[in-house]
């Protein structure tokens, strides 16, 4: 894996995507829950920085109080997760989530954790081993399959269908990926998730266009979308 640069960032659709903006307006209405746009509206004017060289010692001093506070956001954000899914399990707290869901986004975030940690550690992040990425990623993949073939309408046979193929297609790549000894499977996975973004990108069309029947919240199709893109930008730069 080579090192991105905030352009293959820019450009991968992992931040923003033709749906981001439309999302977070419905699931707003539909929830009740104040979203704050503005932070969508920031990032679509994101610009391609100039070289790592030039940051000065201001930036670099706001960027370090920046993690300082991503880090206490996250331990408590971490903790608050582990809560709910302790209750939920121990049935003392209902949740129209899935437990595995709760689970998912909880190691997604320890995954985000380690990142800032090691961002401020060693000032920026090792070449990670490509094998470990792929096996999370194939796992979360295979994950949003799972919740995706769950939170349709059971009308929607055809693409419960097609989620569940991805599901078990992931489900292979994952058990590849377990059993691959150091070596990469990154062609079967780039295949694999190019496809899946597709259908992922048909379904937020699906969702926020009113065109399928499910539970599925517009902003969590845009969200799983972003997911895909980020993946493949992982398996491509
Ligand atoms: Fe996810």
């Amino acid at each position: 894996m080579n090192t991105p640069t905030s352009q293959d960032v820019l450009n991968s659709n992992e931040l923003v995507t033709e749906f981001t903006t439309l999302a977070e307006k419905q699931t707003e209405a539909f929830t009740g829950i104040s979203i704050n746009k503005d932070i969508t509206a920031k990032e679509l004017k994101l610009r391609a920085g100039c070289c790592v060289n030039n940051i000065g010692s201001e930036i670099h001093r706001r960027v370090k109080h920046l993690n300082r506070i991503a880090l206490e956001l996250l331990n408590g954000l971490i903790c608050f997760k582990e809560l709910i899914l302790e209750n939920v399990l121990n049935c003392k707290m209902f949740t129209g989530n899935y437990p595995l869901l709760i689970e998912h986004i909880i190691r997604e975030a320890k995954l985000y954790r380690g990142y800032v940690e090691v961002l401020e550690r060693d000032g920026c992040l090792s070449e990670a081993c490509m094998r470990d990425t792929e096996c999370f990623w194939n796992q979360i993949m295979m994950e949003h399959a799972l919740f995706i073939r769950g939170l349709l309408d059971p009308t929607e046979v055809e693409l419960i269908n097609t989620a569940d193929e991805f599901a078990a297609n992931y489900e292979k790549l994952l058990e590849a990926c377990h059993t691959a000894h150091g070596r990469t499977l990154t062609d079967s996975s780039l295949t694999e998730t190019l496809k899946f973004r597709d259908f992922k990108t048909a379904g937020a069309q699906g969702i926020t266009g009113c065109e399928i029947r499910s539970v599925i919240l517009p902003l969590l199709a845009d969200h799983v979308l972003r997911e895909a893109n980020h993946y493949i930008r992982l398996l491509t730069v």
